[in-house]
């Protein structure tokens, strides 16, 4: 499909993932329109794309996201590919982390999500032409940690919004695609401020292993991306781009569920 794609928009496009996957796009003759809630971030990312349009829009604003593809629409007559990508991490025990970052986190990573699905789903339901859809999730999103709750929460819950869009889309024999893209460790700014209130400091030694995984083992953006428009072009469904990350966690994760076995969790000890 995406060989006669022609362009895209992307949400969270200003860093990390985002901004790899606007260079990738970019690099391979799309056209784009690039969203992000920081303006400032979003403009210098753009400024050195060839046929890029910024668009500062925060995904938990649906007004907002509307008003986004009305602009995509408006500019292409159709969108090819949409990435709701924006995400966010919040770090801490359950019960302290503040309020507002679960807030935040539910409003970011499902809210976004949703917005992006509902402002564009039926635009492109009457526009009628092949696209496709890709929701980032996460490896987290199949295997709960501790330490950031509503990070896992929230990426499962896109797994789940994910494969229900899928196959409803499929009910309607809509020609619209959808794929779930589920990262391991990648280099980004995710983990720069994770923190909301007093930092305990087991928070801060999960954090401190978590920043140093992904320096260690972390992917960087622009192969990623790519990977992700290589998997695009097969029509995958499941964008893995790290088997690794995940395969290995989702056995252990089957057997302990069908075992009926205590949640444990490894990564510190
Ligand atoms: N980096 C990783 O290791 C990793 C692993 C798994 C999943 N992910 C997911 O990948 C996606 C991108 O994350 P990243 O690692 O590139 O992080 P990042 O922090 O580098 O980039 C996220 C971008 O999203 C933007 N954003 C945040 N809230 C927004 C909002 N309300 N509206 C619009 N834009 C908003 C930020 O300004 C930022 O530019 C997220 O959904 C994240 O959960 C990342």
């Amino acid at each position: 499909m995406i060989s006669t794609a022609s362009n895209a928009v992307i949400t969270g496009a200003a860093s990390g993932i985002g901004l790899g996957l606007a260079r990738e796009a970019a690099r391979r003759g799309l056209r784009l329109i690039l969203a992000d809630r920081d303006a400032d971030a979003l403009a210098a990312a753009t400024a050195g794309l060839p046929d890029a349009l910024a668009v500062p829009t925060d995904v938990t604003d649906r007004a907002a996201v509307d008003r986004l593809a009305d602009i995509a629409f408006e500019r292409f007559g159709r969108v090819d590919l949409l990435f709701n990508n924006a995400g966010i991490m919040a770090t801490g025990f359950s019960w302290e982390i503040e309020p507002s970052r679960w807030d935040a986190s539910l409003a970011v990573n499902v809210g976004g999500v949703l917005n992006g699905i509902r402002s564009f789903v039926p635009r492109m339901l009457k526009a009628n032409v092949p696209a496709r859809i890709v929701n980032t999730a996460s490896v987290g999103g199949f295997n709960p940690s501790p330490l950031m709750a509503p990070y896992s929460a929230t990426k499962f819950a896109v797994v789940s919004i994910t494969e229900s869009l899928k196959v409803e889309l499929d009910m309607l024999d809509a020609p619209i695609s959808v794929s779930l893209l589920a990262p391991g460790p990648v280099r980004s700014a995710i983990f720069d401020d994770p923190f909301s209130g007093e930092i305990h400091p087991a928070t801060q030694k999960f954090v401190d292993a978590l920043r140093g995984m992904i320096g260690q083992y972390g992917m960087d953006p622009e192969p990623f991306a790519a990977a992700v428009f290589d998997a695009i072009e097969r029509g995958d469904y499941w964008i893995v781009p790290q088997p690794e990350a995940l395969d290995p966690m989702l056995e252990q994760r089957h057997k302990m569920i069908t075992e009926r076995a205590q949640p444990r969790f490894d990564f510190l000890s």
